[in-house]
């Protein structure tokens, strides 16, 4: 039956609006991606953003010096393309104002500040119930800035990025130096001459260890595991396109040992680096374990010209001091943790079994983009932009059928009634 059904007034909490088509949590790529995909085929929706901005990860919790990894055709969003003058790699700026684009484009105004706290399937009337906050009060006069949106489908588009992980470890708090998450650097300015300790080795760990060096500051870089770097363009080809062409046609172990003979070509052996490659190919290992291979901007040189200097675990601080596993123990002005992010899915989403406790989809990919009962996910396949253009298109394709059936019933039993209902 078309959108909502009539609930019981006991059900029906005062301050609750109706909506009319999906509820989009999340106001990042993939939240618009797939605003834009449902604008395209006139289907309504509304999107929460707990921010007060678009895409607020890119727009502030990134560094300056950040580039898109993979080439423009890979990472623009469904249905519009990059502006031609854009490089191949465009920066952090390009891909915001591109982001800016696009929402202007698919006329997607989100509903800012608008924070949700739970949501969940409501078997009795068959609709989402979504419960927010607004932080900045504006929904009420009386201060009470809580609304329930009521919904048929809810598409969760908070990211893969949504929380930090900050590791706790002894003596931290008596260390006395500057520490902060990497989603809080912007630039080496402010660490001229300083030893920092760089805890990670991903993608931000290792660009933030390139950047310090810009600075001349001197980075220390906390690899505890092995890792796969691999060059950012092999031959002049980018990496990841080289990738998706091979994977056509080659076993994905096969494709590995290929990338992986190209990066020795690149890097020599980088194990009397500090940095050991996992049994697992990269390939195989993004698959089965969703660890993003890091792509090689320029740290891998500095290594290996000992201007970032790779260090082992942290057992311990203490006043000014980083102690490792291996006993030895360094003087540090500051901390920056690069040690990554986990979803947040589990904090508001209530009663779902799609979800698993980490936030992810239970489903592996390609099949975790649609729940039961309406329920999707976006940018969770642990493959970037692409990934999430990907489940975009699937899931308002999705929407779209369900939404034409119903307003065609809607249209021929219920045109009334549907008058009657809030639309946003
Ligand atoms: C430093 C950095 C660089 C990256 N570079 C690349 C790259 O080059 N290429 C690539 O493919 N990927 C890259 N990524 C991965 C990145 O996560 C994706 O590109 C992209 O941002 C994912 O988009 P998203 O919309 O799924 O998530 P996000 O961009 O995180 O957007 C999720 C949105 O949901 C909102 N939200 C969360 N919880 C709530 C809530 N409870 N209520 C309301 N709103 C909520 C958030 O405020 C946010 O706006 C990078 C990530 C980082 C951290
Ligand atoms: N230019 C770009 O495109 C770009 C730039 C930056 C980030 N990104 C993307 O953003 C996402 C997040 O990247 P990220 O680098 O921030 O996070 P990440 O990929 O999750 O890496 C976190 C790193 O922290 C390490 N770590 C975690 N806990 C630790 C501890 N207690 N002690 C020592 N090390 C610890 C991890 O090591 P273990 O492996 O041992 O757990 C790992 O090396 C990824 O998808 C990435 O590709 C892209």
């Amino acid at each position: 039956m078309f959108p909502v059904r009539k609930l019981s007034d006991h059900s029906v909490p005062r301050r609750c609006m109706c909506v009319n088509g999906p509820v989009i949590i999340g106001a990042g790529p993939s939240g618009l991606a797939v605003a834009a995909c449902l604008r395209d085929r006139g289907v309504p929706f509304i999107v929460l953003e707990q921010s007060n901005c678009i895409a607020p990860l890119w727009q502030n919790h990134t560094y300056d010096r950040l580039k898109l990894h993979l080439t423009k055709q890979f990472c623009q969003l469904p249905k519009l393309p990059f502006p031609d003058d854009f490089p191949k790699y465009p920066s952090k700026q390009q891909f915001i104002d591109y982001l800016e684009l696009y929402a202007k484009h698919f006329a997607i105004n989100p509903r800012f500040n608008e924070t949700v706290l739970s949501a969940r399937y409501d078997e009795t009337c068959g609709l989402w119930r979504v419960r927010t906050v607004n932080k900045c009060g504006a929904e009420t006069a009386d201060g009470n800035a809580e609304l329930e949106y009521i919904c048929q489908w809810l598409v969760v588009a908070t990211g893969e990025n949504a929380e930090t992980v900050v590791p706790e470890f002894e003596g931290l708090s008596q260390f006395g130096g500057r520490v902060i998450h990497s989603c809080e650097y912007k630039s080496g300015e402010n660490y001229r001459g300083e030893r920092v300790l760089v805890v990670g080795c991903g993608n931000s760990g290792m660009e933030v260890c390139l950047d310090l060096c810009h600075h001349n500051a001197i980075p220390f870089m906390v690899v505890r595991n092995s890792v796969h770097v691999l060059p950012r363009e092999i031959i002049g080809k980018s990496t990841f396109e080289l990738a998706v062409i091979l994977m056509k046609w080659l076993p994905i172990w096969l494709v590995d040992k290929i990338l992986l003979g190209f990066a020795y070509m690149v890097f020599g052996d980088m194990e009397k680096y500090g940095l050991t490659r996992p049994s697992t190919g990269p390939l195989e290992l993004k698959n089965t374990q969703g660890k993003t291979p890091v792509l090689d901007i320029g740290t891998v040189a500095k290594i290996k010209s000992g201007e970032i200097k790779v260090v082992p675990g942290i057992k311990r601080f203490s006043p000014g001091k980083a102690e490792f596993v291996d006993g030895k123990v360094i003087d540090i002005d500051s901390v920056i943790f690069a040690t990554g992010y986990r979803s947040n899915v589990p904090s508001w989403l209530q009663d779902s079994d799609f979800f698993s406790k980490n936030g992810y989809p239970k489903e592996p990919y390609p099949n975790g983009w649609r729940g039961k009962a309406g329920l999707y996910a976006v940018g969770f396949a642990r493959r970037g932009l692409p990934g999430a253009s990907m489940d975009a298109v699937k899931i308002a394709e999705d929407i779209v059928k369900q939404w034409k059936e119903e307003t065609k019933q809607a249209k021929q039993f219920f045109a009334c009634h549907r008058r009657c209902i809030s639309q946003v």
